[in-house]
């Protein structure tokens, strides 16, 4: 067979690494309780048609990183991102009829074609969010505040709060005029990808990483001039609640991000460039208040963010339990006898609440005690022909390396006392 390797960009995440993806996303998902936020799942694929409307067609994300391919004369397109799809459900179960706001959670795989990196995967996966109804400011704060306990929680060293206000839509077509005549005349200095853009998206200019478009749009106009009174006073009353919050943050005027369907409000939240290079914004969002009408739904604002998972776990020092099982049961030799009172006592210990590994497999002592150390188990119960005559079980204490006697309903008692002893520490 040829070349039998996941596809570049895409990760295998093997039993040994799943215990700290578990940690982040049980984290996760208490915080998005906590929060009142409910979980919603849409499809990984959806018409292509959705994401080059909703994300607009001069994006990276759409010029050059769907997934997409025909089925049945259907173009499709594995979701590069949760938003779109978030809205597009909304809007088709109607669900602005059924409550006036609605808090969105969602994890779980994004597919984006792009050059991998450390941090930059072609499939990866985003712990989301979306409100839908409340047109903010103090959402915007609160779902900021939300994300920045939710990162610190994780241990993450250096986490930065950025925010921008980009507007609403006649504030940036008058700055994107403003930015077009400022950068024409200097086009031949700029990098060939931001060339492009100046037609189809020049703010994107802004936040390359060019050094020569750097140095271009180093002295250009700011957008902030071109806020309307209210867009201003939204902003304003973003920074006052962020500020009761006690949420810290930076402005950051060039902040654009790479989706069009943002108005108003922006953030990002960067990890320590230490740790994660280029791609140190862990998360990022704001608030897309046109998104719902244009999908044939009412006027209903929204706001919400992604984080990157794998951005997170690299960035934090969260450990997880290694611990397979609590408990290691096994039969000394291939005897049947032995064979069954281990299953037996397996199945006692599990209906307890006691996770047991059972070994049936019939082999020596130390090679049975070895296998239990491997996988954590707390205690072992090896079964022999004399502990089967006796009704009396050895129970092992690895750690303390100690060892007594008991009959396998004392054993099945005591373990689960202490499991429910740990769940509750
Ligand atoms: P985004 O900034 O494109 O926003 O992605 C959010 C986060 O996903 C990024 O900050 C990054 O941590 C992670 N991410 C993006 N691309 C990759 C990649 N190729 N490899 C690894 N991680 C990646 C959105 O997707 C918006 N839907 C966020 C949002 C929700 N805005 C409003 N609501």
């Amino acid at each position: 067979m040829a070349d039998l390797r996941a596809p570049k960009g895409m990760n295998d995440v093997l039993p040994d690494e799943i215990g700290r993806w578990h940690l982040v996303e049980k984290a996760f998902r208490e915080t998005m309780h906590l929060h009142g936020f409910r979980e919603v799942r849409t499809p990984y694929l959806e018409s292509t048609a959705l994401f080059s409307s909703a994300i607009g067609e001069g994006t990276d994300v759409v010029e050059k990183e769907m997934y997409s391919f025909a089925h049945h004369k259907e173009s499709l397109t594995l979701r590069p991102e949760g938003t779109a799809g978030a809205a597009r459900a909304y809007v088709e179960h109607k669900v602005h009829n059924q409550e006036p706001v609605s808090k969105w959670y969602y994890l779980g795989p994004m597919f984006r074609g792009e050059r991998p990196a450390k941090g930059r995967y072609r499939q990866f996966s985003q712990l989301g969010a979306e409100v839908f109804g409340d047109p903010g400011p103090a959402i915007d704060a609160e779902v900021i505040d939300l994300l920045y306990g939710f990162i610190g929680r994780l241990g993450i060293p250096g986490a930065e709060v950025l925010i921008n206000s980009i507007g609403s839509e006649e504030a940036r077509a008058a700055y994107r005029a403003a930015l077009v005549s400022y950068l024409t005349p200097l086009k031949e200095k700029l990098s060939e990808d931001s060339q492009r853009r100046l037609e189809k998206n020049p703010l994107r200019i802004l936040d390359s990483k060019a050094p020569a478009d750097i140095e271009c749009v180093q002295d250009a106009p700011g957008l902030d001039v071109h806020l309307t009174a209210e867009d201003r006073k939204h902003f304003d009353d973003l920074k006052r609640s962020l500020d009761a919050l006690g949420t810290p943050y930076r402005v950051e005027p060039r902040l654009v991000r790479g989706l069009d369907y943002y108005s108003r409000t922006l953030f990002e939240i960067k990890a320590a460039k230490e740790l994660l290079g280029a791609g140190d914004t862990v998360a990022g969002g704001g608030r897309y208040d046109r998104m719902v009408e244009a999908m044939g739904g009412p006027k209903v604002p929204a706001f919400g963010f992604g984080a990157g998972l794998e951005r997170l776990l690299i960035a934090s020092s969260a450990q997880a339990e290694t611990s397979v099982v609590d408990a290691f049961v096994a039969p000394l030799g291939d005897g049947d006898g032995v064979r069954l009172a281990a299953l037996r006592l397996a199945k006692s210990l599990r209906a307890a609440g006691v996770r047991t590994e059972a070994d049936l497999r019939g082999g020596g002592a130390k090679s049975l005690l070895r296998r239990a150390t491997t996988l954590g188990a707390a205690h072992a119960i090896i079964i022999g022909d004399r502990e089967l005559e006796s009704g009396l079980y050895a129970l092992k204490d690895l750690a303390a390396h100690a060892q007594r006697e008991a009959t396998p309903e004392d054993i099945v008692r005591d373990l689960a006392l202490l499991r429910t002893e740990k769940g509750s520490s």
